[in-house]
């Protein structure tokens, strides 16, 4: 028997718990009478579009971008938006936040705010364009969306040694990154750590804009480089209004994957609104054998199938490959270079028509930790598949492979 929760029940309880862990009140029920009350009262004045904005701490203090031209400053924009925004508890956060999620789905409204402009020549378009190809952030805006997003977004050059983000600060904007390397630190428990890096591509900046909470780390330039920032505001206005469709496009779909089952719903909620979808055409080749692994697939529809270059003398020479297995709805793959941090052991191609769920390795890092067991014991179960199909045995995990 399965129970359903009611939706908005889990906000409701979690902006509840911020509110009493933030003023420990002596009594629990009093402040629970109270709350929803307030709740009630302010849902009541803004005609049920939420507004419990009195109950919640406010963002003030961020830097917004400078556009050089600008229809709108962006100034109080936020502060205008009416829209429910309930708060959670973020595990980075020196202070209570507020949820990405500010954005009432059921009030389809339309969106008449003034639009951010940085003008830009053909050449510098184009580099844009190519910079933002990949980023999964944008995979699920619609047109006039994206072109919103280009519209509002202004090149940034970096020297080496430059922090573009600093951990604890406010956020102001969110990045691609056109060229250059940057390196990613995060300080816990007062030691510092390089988590990762950031090489030509890949974007970053999206979770203190998200969730309204301090930034999450530090990002600093190892050498000259080219970034494309948006500001705030935008940010907030598209991609978080995209993210809460997202939720509702895969919500059910991330409940039913085996490998996330052991994650809470915030936890699955954070999945969702940094996963990008992106379709393959029949034989299309998702992932190739020996490159460089960049992300992490969940197989929304369709069928894809792993092959490997097969071992013999004979099949070498004809770079040869044998079909190892197929990954259905539901199944994961990809995983497996980014968890030994080796090229990938094998190449994947769609069979049929293939929509795939994509994560960066960053966001594969940061947000499935707890999953790492599962996958870990997996690698066991490839290892047999080849020794079944190879006759030899062979340690995916060893370097030498
Ligand atoms: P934000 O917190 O806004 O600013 C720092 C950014 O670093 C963060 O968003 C992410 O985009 C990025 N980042 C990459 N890896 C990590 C990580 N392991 N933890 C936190 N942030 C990370
Ligand atoms: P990765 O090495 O990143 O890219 C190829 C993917 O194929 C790999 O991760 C696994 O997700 C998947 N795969 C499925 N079966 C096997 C197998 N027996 N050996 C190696 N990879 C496999």
């Amino acid at each position: 028997m399965s129970i359903q929760i009611p939706p908005g029940l889990t906000e409701l309880l979690q902006g509840y718990t911020v509110e009493v862990l933030r003023q420990r009140p002596p009594d629990l029920v009093e402040f629970a009478i109270q709350y929803f009350t307030r709740l009630k009262e302010s849902k009541t004045t803004q005609d049920g579009a939420g507004g419990v904005r009195s109950l919640l701490p406010s963002s003030k203090g961020v830097n917004f971008g400078e556009p050089m031209q600008t229809e709108s400053n962006g100034e109080d924009e936020e502060d205008d938006d009416s829209d429910f925004e309930p708060p959670v508890i973020n595990r980075f956060s020196r202070r209570v936040s507020v949820c990405a999620e500010a954005y009432n789905p059921d009030e389809e409204e339309e969106d008449t705010e003034p639009r951010v402009v940085h003008p830009k020549t053909d050449e510098q378009r184009l580099r844009l364009q190519e910079a933002c190809k990949d980023i999964l952030l944008f995979k699920n805006l619609d047109q006039e969306q994206l072109s919103q997003v280009l519209d509002a977004m202004f090149e940034k050059k970096v020297k080496p040694q430059d922090h573009v983000i600093d951990q604890g600060d406010d956020g102001d904007n969110f990045y691609v990154v056109e060229r250059g390397q940057f390196d990613i630190f995060v300080t816990k428990d007062g030691q510092t750590r390089c988590v990762g890096r950031y090489d030509d591509r890949g974007s970053f900046g999206e979770l203190a804009l998200m969730y309204n909470t301090p930034r999450a780390a530090t990002i600093v330039a190892t050498t000259d480089g080219a970034l494309w920032g948006m500001d705030r505001v935008t940010f907030r206005r598209i991609i978080l209004k995209n993210n809460a469709k997202k939720r509702r496009m895969y919500e059910t779909f991330v409940e039913s994957v085996p490998l996330l089952k052991s994650l809470n719903l915030s936890e699955r909620m954070k999945i969702v609104d940094v996963i990008g979808e992106k379709i393959y055409q029949d034989g299309e080749r998702i992932i190739a054998q020996g490159d460089k692994a960049e992300s992490f697939f969940m197989v929304k529809s369709g069928e894809v199938k792993i092959m490997m270059k097969s071992k013999t003398k004979a099949d070498q020479d004809d770079n040869k490959e044998v079909e190892i297995t197929r990954c259905n709805q539901g199944q994961y793959f990809g995983e497996l270079a980014l968890v030994t941090n080796k090229p990938r052991a094998a190449s994947a191609y769609a069979v049929g028509e293939v929509k795939c769920l994509v994560m960066d390795v960053q966001a594969f890092e940061r947000l499935l930790g707890p999953c790492m067991d599962i996958m870990k014991r997996n690698i066991v179960h490839y290892e047999e598949q080849l020794v079944a199909l190879f006759g030899s045995s062979m340690d995916l995990r060893d370097p030498g492979n």
